[in-house]
């Protein structure tokens, strides 16, 4: 294949995306993944940290709610001491403001409550779904309005192959979803783009995953045209680019470099396909096993730390289909996929931190031949953006 046109490193291959250059603190007006509905029980609250958002999270009377972590009397979190006194309020552990969870309104303060400021004062409030087992929240600008359905920043249910055997979608009913989610050094884009890259199999050419499988995952994957990555945009849906795998007219597996003598291991194929959609969403399909599908979602905490979402999900009605499930999650999935195969992923994202971090890596990086998906990325997140998180830190620009 002839360079792709996309390649280089100037400053004008980078303006082609200066949105996304801009994103360093994550995409605002966008649903997140929170927390797993597993670890937030009824009558308590957990904080978590989105785009530089400190989050309450607190389920009352069965339903979830999502408010600023940040007291208004002397700004500290809620979720450092959770005190939840009543249904439908949350309470400061330090001198007692109670908030209403429906709008976040000062209800009362424990110790005063005649004083002034009670009804006139309180904390935002953000938007939260929860389907299957994941707790999303609407994080970016308070006055934005209705926010767009939780779907339109979940990968596409794509079936455009008639071979295809789609994979389940997070928001299907009858599924099961297993999974974890870590806080790590890096910064989001970086942990988006390796999860995306063809050429970075390398990092996983000796896991044991593939060994025990005698799985055959080739030392890179190589477009052979410039269209090989497909570009979905879907209006007022989801935005996301494909590495068409299941195409082998538009992809090419390398499996050996005689110069340093090195040669793909395994012999068993086997079909996946990768996606990344915007905010920051990987899809793999048919993995870690065929018929279950791995989602992976990089939630920005600041410029240089995100969560890192690791979900498989698969079709299971029946009780006997999810204690299987679960089985071969906990020996086998959770093992060897999730904390084994992708520690490896880890590794290279925060070993990529510092260039990008210390040297400028956006404006200095030698992009070649084998980036064309992640230059399709970064075009596709430029496109549209919805908005920005900024650091809420006084301290910083
Ligand atoms: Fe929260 Fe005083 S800091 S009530």
């Amino acid at each position: 294949m002839t360079a792709i046109s996309h390649s280089g490193s100037s400053a004008g291959v980078t303006r082609q995306y200066a949105p996304y250059v801009q994103a360093d603190w994550g995409f605002a007006n966008h649903w997140y993944p929170a927390l797993l509905s597993s670890e937030l029980e009824d009558g308590t609250a957990k904080g978590v940290t989105i785009g530089g958002h400190d989050i309450a999270l607190r389920r009352s009377s069965g339903k979830t709610y999502a408010v600023s972590d940040r007291c208004i009397h002397r700004g500290v979190k809620l979720s450092a001491k959770p005190m939840c006194l009543s249904e439908g309020t949350i309470t400061c552990w330090y001198h007692g403001f109670t908030y209403g969870l429906e709008d976040g309104s000062l209800t009362t303060i424990v110790g005063n409550p005649d004083d002034s400021l009670i009804g006139k004062a309180g904390i935002r409030t953000y938007p939260v779904e929860e389907v299957n087992g994941i707790i999303y929240v609407f994080v970016g600008e308070e006055d934005f309005g209705t926010p767009p359905p939780l779907a339109s920043d979940l990968p596409a249910p794509v079936t455009n192959d008639p071979n295809d055997s789609p994979v389940p979608h997070l928001l299907d009913e009858g599924i099961v979803i297993r999974g974890i989610h870590r806080k790590l050094v890096g910064n989001w884009r970086l942990a988006a783009e390796n999860g995306l890259d063809p050429g970075h199999l390398l990092v996983h050419w000796d896991n044991q995953i593939l060994v025990a499988l005698d799985r055959a995952l080739p030392l890179g994957v190589n477009a052979l045209t410039d269209s090989a990555t497909e570009e979905i945009d879907i209006e007022d849906g989801p935005k996301g680019v494909m590495n068409r795998y299941d195409r082998p007219d538009l992809y090419q597996p390398v499996l050996d470099n005689p110069k340093v003598n090195m040669k793909a291991r395994g012999t068993v194929p086997h079909y996946f396909r990768t996606s990344l959609w915007v905010p920051g969403v990987l899809m793999v399909e048919h993995w870690p096993i065929t018929d279950h599908v791995q989602y992976e979602f990089y939630v920005p905490i600041d410029d240089h730390h995100h969560e890192y979402w690791e979900i498989i999900a698969t079709r299971a009605r029946t009780d006997e289909e999810i204690a299987e499930f679960n089985f071969k999650y906990d020996n086998f999935m959770l093992p060897l996929a999730l904390e084994g195969f992708n520690n490896s992923d880890v590794f290279a994202r925060e070993a990529t931190e510092e260039h990008y971090t210390r040297f400028d890596g956006w404006n200095n990086e030698m992009l070649c031949d084998m980036d064309y998906s992640i230059i399709a990325w970064r075009k596709m997140a430029a496109r549209h953006p919805r908005g920005f998180f900024e650091s809420p830190y006084l301290d910083e620009d």
